[in-house]
């Protein structure tokens, strides 16, 4: 039989869905009202500056400050079309399961999906708004995300997968934003987009956690598909996020390095910095691979080909370290902010 059909949500559970939900019907994004839209937007830079993916390159001294701002501004801009289109996505996915009667056994879990979906139509409408706001157009459509959905978005079976690639770019795409953004020395209404979508991500990613952790065992081809595909849709995921030849045409850099674009790609994906701010995005989200088994010493080959290595073999190490009384690591809803 089929064990899903017997499958009751553990009390951990349970507890969590109870409050998340209550979390949601407390207090929502509002697109008029958390957020500080009368801010001015000349000059504004709107991530740090030793965020840009030129920085830490002999391409920064290459470009003007002016086309250094400009690249925060359109860098950002990506980032949050990206949100759009992923958002628009996952609300239209997440209430076709919903509809389809997928998880009906679960009400709780629907309860939260429909927050969920709501709380992404908004955020899009953020995103949006706040395009419009710096000026910035649309960009072309990232095709890894399209691809998500349209290859994974099976109606006739329990949509665990779905759900695992879904908190794997909210999560990954949050600590990015993050790093990016939640500093006083950019655009208020820039690190206000960042922070506010936080609030009500950190539950969305908790809740798809706690799904992978709940049903993982139920839904028993899972885990080694997993295993094959984690590492590569992050890497890809992580460098869609810092070589778009649309943003570097968009700035018009007068230095016609900027133009050979053979040499300026692998350049900033593979410096230092960026390095160092990958390896922090990477490192709560490896020690959950290693927790559900995703990431062992047995497929240490694949993260090593997808240049985790080094952020594998620390998250690893970490557990054998890890005390017993050290339960709910790494849970995005303790994240303080300034
Ligand atoms: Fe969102
Ligand atoms: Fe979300």
């Amino acid at each position: 039989m089929n064990p899903l059909k017997k499958k009751t949500l553990s009390p951990k559970f349970s507890e969590l869905l109870e409050k998340l939900n209550k979390a949601s019907e407390k207090k929502q994004m509002s697109l008029l009202l958390d957020h500080p839209w009368d801010e001015p937007t000349e000059n504004a830079w709107l991530k740090k500056r030793e965020n840009i993916s030129i920085y830490g390159t002999p391409y920064y001294d290459l470009a003007s400050e002016e086309e250094r701002r400009l690249l925060s501004v359109y860098e950002t801009g990506s980032w949050w079309y990206t949100f759009i289109v992923f958002e628009n996505l996952v609300s239209e996915y997440y209430m076709k399961i919903v509809n389809h009667g997928s998880l009906k056994r679960f009400p709780e879990v629907v309860k939260y999906i429909h927050h969920f979906c709501k709380e992404e139509i908004v955020h899009a409408m953020v995103f949006r708004k706040a395009m419009n706001y710096f000026n910035i157009s649309p960009f072309p459509m990232p095709l890894n995300l399209k691809e998500i959905y349209s290859h994974n978005a099976s109606m006739s079976e329990f949509p665990l997968k779905a759900i695992y690639l879904t908190i794997l770019i909210e999560w990954l795409a949050e600590n990015n934003a993050m790093e990016d953004c939640n500093s006083k020395d950019i655009s208020k209404l820039s690190r206000a987009v960042a922070v506010e979508h936080h609030k009500e991500e950190a539950r969305h990613i908790e809740w798809g956690k706690n799904m992978i952790r709940e049903f993982i065992d139920v839904v028993p081809e899972f885990l080694d598909e997993a295993k094959q595909i984690t590492a590569p849709m992050l890497r890809s995921m992580l460098d869609m996020s810092v070589s778009s030849i649309m943003v570097y045409s968009r700035v018009g850099f007068k230095d016609k390095a900027f133009r050979n674009y053979k040499d300026l790609i692998p350049t900033v994906l593979h410096s230092e910095n960026r390095k160092r701010i990958n390896s922090k995005i990477m490192a709560p989200m490896m020690r959950y691979f290693v927790e559900i088994g995703v990431c062992t010493t047995g497929n240490m080959p694949v993260w090593k080909e997808n240049g985790f290595e080094k952020d594998a073999e620390d998250a690893i190490s970490y557990f054998t370290k890890k005390s017993e009384s050290e339960k709910d690591i790494d849970n995005v809803m303790d994240k303080k902010f300034e």
